[in-house]
Order: structure tokens, then C-alpha cells, then sequence
């Protein structure tokens, strides 16, 4: 039997969070709805963080209240601090993903606080979550290029990756924010993070500005990872990376990896159909 790598879908949250247009509700949950018949077992479906930051995020409630409900089918909310993990609890989110930046730079820029005290806001989240049962992710920013330092140094990801394992955090989503990275630059933050942390506990999270992000999966599974976050129709940006591209194609990848003979359980026509929705729901450029 054919191994099985998981994709992580985060269209609905890091693809639309940087639309333009204010997306209507309904118009998020046809995007969710075409995503639950593509066969994934987790989707990020918003996230609950200061709809002064992120206006596009602010109906995270609505949103959540709204997605069709499935047997082992779990949905995620990313939260910046206590306050939106209780919404996103109290919304039915089966899994909270936190969030770190592996720069002062872009912690400040999209957290507004340095990394330690950004981990700091996060330990009661991690400890809520831990308490009540809700699976914990965690994201570290920028592991390669930051928008305001330049190269990151792979020892610095590896430690902020350690520091949101011992919070307590179940999977560690390593973001290749700005999708400007080669694999070389890849590989080496990975040898790095894998010198602490065993591969069953990473996913590789690359955004496609360089039209790179293929090459950097194919190194991220020799490295052992078998998560990929990835974005239906390429959807996304980061509010606070400027000029960074959309996630990875959620569709483009699933291909690449039935092409390299791996599993991923996921509807190739469903994939399609919802790749084409969410090409509609983007701003026009
Ligand atoms: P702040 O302004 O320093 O904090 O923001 P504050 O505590 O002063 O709060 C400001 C206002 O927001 C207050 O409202 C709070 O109540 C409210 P006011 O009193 O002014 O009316 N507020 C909230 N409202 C709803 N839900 C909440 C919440 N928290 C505060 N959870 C803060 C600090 C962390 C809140 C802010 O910086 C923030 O929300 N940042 C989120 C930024 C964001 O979502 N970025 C994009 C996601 S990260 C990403 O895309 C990268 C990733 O994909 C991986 C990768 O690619 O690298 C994950
Ligand atoms: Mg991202």
C-alpha cells in the first residue's frame, strides 16, 4: 500500500486572510463546503485573532458556526493569545494552531510583541488547550527569509521550534513565509530542527512566490516529513510580508505527490472543482 502524506488545507484561513475584498461569509463556507468533498482530514477554517489587524478574519464565529460538520473530518482555528482560543473553543474548533515568528522583526510586525514574550502569551493557550483536550499546532514564521532581516539562521528556527514543542504543541508547522527559499536553503533549516525534533512531529508549510515550493517538499520528505499545508488554487499572502505569493497549490501538490506514488486520500475532481471556486473568490489584480 502506497504511504500516506497528509495535506493540511488552510485555504479558507492563510488563503483569504490577505483578499482585498471583503469575502462574505457564505461565499467562505461554498469555499469550505467544496473543500469537506475533497476528502481532507483537517481544514484551517479562520482564525481568531484582532479584527483590527485582520478585518478579512472578523467573522471567524459565523464561519465556524457555519462549516458542514463530519466524521473525521476536524477543523482548526489559528489564535494569537488566550482570548481567541476561547472563541475558537467555544466555535467547536477541534485543533488551535499558534503562532511564532522566527525574526523579532516579523514577530513584531505580525504579533506586535518579540518572540519571547509572544511565547509567553501563548503558554496559557497551550495550557487550555492541553486541559480540554484540543489538539495543538504550532507555527513558526519565517524559517528561512524575513521581510525585515534577511536570511534567518537555521539554529534560530530550530530553537523557537523547540521552545513551541515544550509548550506542548502536538505537530510544529514550519512556514516558509515569503516562498522565496531554494532547497538548499531549505535542507539546511531542516537538518537543524531535526537535530531536536523527530520528523512524525513536522509539517512543511511553503508559500509559492519563487515557484519553488515543489522542489522544497520533495527535500522536506526525504527529510521524513509527511504533512504539507497547502492552499485550494494557490489562494493567499501574508498581510505582513509584503509581495510574498499564496500557499502552496492545495491541488498542485496532491498531484506531485500521486505522481511520486504517495496517498494522500484526497478526490482529484473534488480538488478541481473547489481549486476553480477559489480562483473566483480572489480580488482581481
Ligand atoms: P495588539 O494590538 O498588540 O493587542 O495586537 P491588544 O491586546 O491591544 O488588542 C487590540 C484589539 O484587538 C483589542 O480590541 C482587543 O480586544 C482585540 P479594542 O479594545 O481595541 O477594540 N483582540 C482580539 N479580538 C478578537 N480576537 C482576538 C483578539 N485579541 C485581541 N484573539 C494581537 C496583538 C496578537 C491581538 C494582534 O497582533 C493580532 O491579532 N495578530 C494576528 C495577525 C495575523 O493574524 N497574522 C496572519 C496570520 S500568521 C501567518 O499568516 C503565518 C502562517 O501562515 C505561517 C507562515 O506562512 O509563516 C501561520
Ligand atoms: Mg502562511
Amino acid at each position: 500500500m502506497a504511504e500516506f502524506v497528509e495535506i493540511y488545507e488552510v485555504g479558507p484561513r492563510d488563503g483569504l486572510q490577505n483578499e482585498k475584498r471583503l469575502i462574505p461569509t457564505k461565499e467562505k463556507l461554498a469555499l469550505i463546503e467544496k473543500l469537506v468533498a475533497c476528502g481532507f482530514r483537517r481544514i484551517e477554517a479562520t482564525s481568531f485573532v484582532s479584527p483590527r489587524w485582520v478585518p478579512q478574519m472578523a467573522d471567524a464565529a459565523e464561519v465556524m458556526a457555519g462549516v458542514p460538520r463530519r466524521a473525521g473530518l476536524s477543523y482548526a482555528a489559528l489564535v494569537p493569545n488566550l482570548k481567541g482560543y476561547e472563541a475558537a473553543k467555544a466555535a467547536g474548533a477541534g485543533e488551535v494552531a499558534i503562532f511564532v515568528s522566527a525574526s523579532e522583526g516579523f514577530s513584531r510586525a505580525n504579533l506586535n510583541a518579540s518572540i519571547a514574550e509572544s511565547l509567553e502569551r501563548l503558554k496559557p493557550v497551550a495550557e487550555a488547550a492541553l486541559a480540554n483536550g484540543v489538539r495543538l499546532r504550532g507555527y513558526v514564521s519565517v524559517v528561512t527569509d524575513c521581510p525585515f532581516e534577511g536570511k534567518v539562521a537555521p539554529e534560530q528556527v530550530a530553537k523557537v521550534a523547540s521552545q513551541l514543542d515544550a509548550l506542548g504543541c502536538d505537530e510544529i508547522s514550519l512556514g516558509e513565509t515569503l516562498g522565496r527559499a531554494g532547497p538548499e536553503a531549505v535542507a539546511a533549516m531542516l537538518d537543524a530542527v531535526l537535530q531536536r525534533l523527530p520528523a512524525s512531529k513536522l509539517a512543511g508549510h511553503f508559500h509559492d512566490t519563487g515557484g519553488l515550493a515543489l522542489l522544497n517538499i520533495d527535500v522536506a520528505l526525504q527529510a521524513g516529513l509527511r504533512v504539507f499545508d497547502a492552499s485550494i488554487g494557490g489562494l493567499g499572502g501574508c498581510p505582513y510580508a509584503p509581495g510574498a505569493a499564496g500557499n502552496v497549490a492545495t491541488e498542485a501538490v496532491a498531484a506531485h505527490l500521486a505522481g511520486l506514488g504517495f496517498e494522500t486520500g484526497l478526490d482529484i475532481d473534488a480538488l478541481a472543482a473547489a481549486a476553480q471556486f477559489a480562483r473566483t473568490l480572489r480580488s482581481p489584480s
